[in-house]
């Protein structure tokens, strides 16, 4: 489809970015319904690492459609848009060496297998932020699902609109039964030693 385009090469790659960073570049793909806690662990998992000195830059669904994807909304069509956008985004970032933490519904199997393809799977980690919808609806920390509940915004996810449990997830994170420092404990030594495993 694309013709009369060369790949450039550039004398800084990716190894060159490694060795200055002292650490691999990595994603964690965060996935799951409004409110489950995807941002907060983002947060949290962000500020950890920069504090550390690694190279970490956070995508988050509400801010990229504020930009980059404004021109998107939440039909099927437009949310596969909106995830192969930001895997193509977060792909540029791990290229350059950082770390990707991606902040995104992404509901669809399917979709999430795109951005898997599209990064790689040396890089791509997938982590399911599960919590069950009645706490998401309980905590409703946005006020959004009670206007779904009203029919004011349609095809929301996990009301009127599907969400998948994942089936290849690398780290399952509940929400609802551990505390925020738990499970970024858990993804933490679940992935900082591989980000450290520089050959
Ligand atoms: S995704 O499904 O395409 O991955 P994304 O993560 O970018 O969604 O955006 C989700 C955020 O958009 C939610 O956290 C919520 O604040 C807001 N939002 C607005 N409308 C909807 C909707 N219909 N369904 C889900 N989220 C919505």
């Amino acid at each position: 489809m694309q013709k009369n385009l060369l790949t450039q090469d550039y004398q800084i790659n990716t190894s060159h970015y490694i060795h200055r960073n002292k650490h691999l570049p990595m994603v964690l793909w965060m996935t799951g319904l409004s409110g489950s806690g995807k941002s907060t662990l983002a947060n949290a998992i962000s500020k950890e690492w920069f504090d550390k000195g690694f190279h970490v830059i956070v995508l988050d669904g509400d801010n990229v459609r504020q930009g980059l994807n404004k021109d998107l909304g939440f039909s099927v069509e437009d949310r596969t848009e909106n995830i192969r956008r930001v895997a193509e985004v977060t792909k540029l970032f791990c290229q350059t060496g950082n770390i990707v933490i991606t902040a995104f519904i992404s509901p669809l199997n399917k979709d999430r297998e795109i951005a898997r393809n599209i990064i790689g799977n040396d890089w791509f980690r997938e982590i399911y932020i599960d919590c069950t919808l009645d706490e998401c609806e309980n905590r409703d920390v946005k006020g959004l699902y009670q206007k779904a509940r009203n029919g004011l915004i349609p095809e929301f996810t996990g009301i009127s609109s599907p969400f998948e449990v994942p089936i290849h997830a690398d780290i399952h994170i509940q929400t609802n039964k551990l505390s925020i420092s738990e499970s970024v404990d858990k993804i933490l030594q679940t992935l900082e030693p591989q980000i450290l495993n520089i050959a």
